[in-house]
Parts: C-alpha cells; structure tokens; sequence
C-alpha cells in the first residue's frame, strides 16, 4: 500500500513531516507495510508546474490507499486567475477521486476543557461528528462566473444543485456512522428557502426509513449556527451539503477550542481516503515551529482506521496523543496556565516517544 505525503502550503510542510514520522515509526516498529510517497499540491506545486493540481499528482493521488494532506493556499497566491487558485487544486482532488463523503470529528479532549471559548458546563462531553457532502453543492454548480449585465454593471454567480443519488449517498453514510455513535442524525438545510435542500430533506428523509433505529431531525442551517453555540453537546451525526458543512465545521471546531487538534477525512465508495487536519495553512505562523501537529496526527490515525486496515495501531496513535496532552505538553494553540509550551518537533517527538 502507498500513503501519498501532499504538504502543500503555509504550516503544510512542517505538519505533514509530523503525520509522516508516526507512520516511519509504525512502519519501523509496529508492522506497518506500506510505502510513503511525495506529491505536489496547492501554491507548491503552482510556483513549480503552473497548476494547483499537476496531472503527475493526481495520477500518484489515484495509485494511492491513503493521502495525507497538509494544508492549500495562502496570501502569496490571492492575486492569481480563481481556476488556478491552490484552494482549486484540493477541489479538483475531491471531485478527481469522488471524494464525497467529508467525516469531521469536533471532541472535546477531556485535559483541554478549558480553552474552549464557551463555558465548561457547556462543552463538556463534546462530541460531535460532521458528515459533509463533498463533491456536490454551490462548490461544483454550474453556471458559474463574473458576468458583465447590460449597462456595463458586473453580476458574480454560482448555482446551489444537488441530485438526489448524491443527497442518498452521504445520507447513508451519516446513518451508518451514526449506527456505531449515539445512534442521532441531525440534518442541516435551509429547506424554507432553497429548493435544492428541500429535496435533500425529502430525500434524507426517504434515506432515513431504512434505519429506523437511528433518529433523525432535520434543522435549517441558521438555527443549526446557534444550537452549536448554545447548546452543542445536544448533536451527535450532523448531516450537511458542501458548503453548510464548510461553515458550520469551523463554527464547532471553533467551540472545542482547539482546531490545531481536529482530524477529518474524506472517503469514497472504495477504501481511498485523503486525511487532512481541519486547520488551514496558517501562513502567519508558516515556518516558525509553532503549528500544532496533533490535527494531523489524529489524521494518521483516521487513515489508519479507514484506509489501512488497521484498528489497533489507529488507537494506539490516538491514545499516545492522549498521554502526551496528560503529561502537560501545549503548543501554543493550546496553551494554558500550568502546562508546557513546546514547537512542532517538540510535540511530535512527544508523540513518537509515548509511541
Ligand atoms: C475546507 C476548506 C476548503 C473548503 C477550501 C480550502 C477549498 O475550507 O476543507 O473546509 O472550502 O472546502
Ligand atoms: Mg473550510
């Protein structure tokens, strides 16, 4: 099996090299038999082959079991063509390896309740998982574009679609992880204004009588923002289209207090996934072994369990980052009175340690 390395931009390469030591180790120690290959993605590999996405990566992406991706795009390409944008790489790399279901885990680690920015009493017990449609939505409608109206006035617009074998797929998905959870699917919409997302409640709805042991809400995407912030222990599955969930992903990592620690990946129909801590490329702290690695850690983890078969070394990643965060190590994301602030080295080396 092959794990493709794709760092990309901004803090990428010095969290993916993380990702990428506790696979050498699992290999080197544990038994692991796979092989770590490198690719280009995002402003990297623009400034090198003109194109976010080079064919040369999407072809190694498609040969792969496994990508771990760090993160795309920064300041120093905000001024290039939109279909050349680093962001567009990692679209293309969704929609090249029908990458439509987007698992966002928001926890709360017990030995960080307290740099939520919500009360403790509020977040205790945190545990929430995204599914997020990925492939679908307003990201890949057409028409799209800046249009120039009679009169000489510019006009941008995208186009929100979605058919229903997309909506039924990722429904299906959030109730069979929410089988193995706490058995609740909330599904976000905006069904009382866009008719692409009452037609994925009616389907979601349909989806939902073949698991009549999992309960099901549906909830519009307004309220759904303010329940997160209110009352967020109240969501097990939340069940989104593309862009609701790109939103409401950040609002709940935001409400752990930690979204240098939060995993995801993307799957497909087969066992190929792309692994990504939530975090963006964070180009103020880019190079200064400040970022926290832990995201991306947990993201090996995620891969370790849905893509490489293996269970046991996926927890024992997860419970190494556990003990590192008891024994009092923070990065500066994390940081808090009493405890240790180490780099990135410093954290990952932590964790190779516990390994
Ligand atoms: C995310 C990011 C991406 C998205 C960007 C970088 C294209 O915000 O993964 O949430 O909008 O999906
Ligand atoms: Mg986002």
């Amino acid at each position: 099996m092959t794990v493709l390395l794709l760092p990309g931009d901004g803090i990428g390469p010095e969290v993916v090299a993380a990702g990428a030591s506790v696979l050498e180790a699992l290999v080197a120690r544990h038994g692991l038999q796979i092989t770590l290959e490198q690719g280009l993605i995002g402003g990297a590999a623009l400034d090198r082959s003109q194109r976010p996405l080079p064919a040369e990566t999407l072809a190694q992406a498609k040969r792969a079991q496994a990508i771990l991706l760090g993160a795309v795009g920064g300041p120093a390409w905000d001024r290039v063509d939109a279909s050349l944008r680093p962001e567009k790489g990692l679209l293309e790399l969704r929609a090249g390896l029908g990458l439509f279901a987007n698992l966002r885990p928001a926890t709360l680690h017990p030995e960080l309740g307290g740099v939520s920015p919500l009360k403790p009493e509020v977040v205790e017990g945190l545990d929430i998982l995204i599914v997020r449609e990925l492939c679908g939505d307003v990201y890949y409608g057409e028409p799209r574009g800046i249009r120039v109206l009679d009169g000489g006035e510019r006009q941008g617009y995208n186009t929100m679609v979605y058919r229903e074998g997309e909506i039924r797929r990722i429904a299906r998905v959030a109730f069979d992880v929410a089988r193995r959870r706490r058995r609740r699917v909330c599904s976000i919409d905006k069904a009382n204004v866009l008719e692409a997302t009452r037609l994925w409640r009616e389907v979601v709805q349909a989806v939902g009588q073949d698991f009549p042991d999992v309960e099901l809400t549906h909830m519009y995407v307004d309220n759904a923002a303010m329940q997160l912030v209110r009352q967020p222990t109240a969501f097990d599955v939340m069940l989104t289209p593309n862009m609701f969930g790109d939103i409401l992903s950040d609002l709940a990592a935001a409400v752990t207090g930690s979204i240098g620690m939060l995993p995801s990946a993307s799957l497909n129909q087969g066992a190929c996934g792309l692994y990504e801590p939530i975090h963006g490329s964070a180009p103020d702290i880019a190079g200064r072994d400040l970022a926290n690695p832990l995201a991306t850690i947990l993201s090996v983890a995620m891969m370790l369990r849905h893509s490489l078969g293996a269970q046991a070394l996926a927890e024992r990643v997860e419970q190494a980052v556990t003990r590192v965060l008891q024994g009092g190590l923070r990065t500066r994301d994390i940081h808090a009175p009493g405890t240790t602030e180490v780099g990135t080295r410093a954290m990952a080396e932590a964790v190779l340690r516990e390994l």
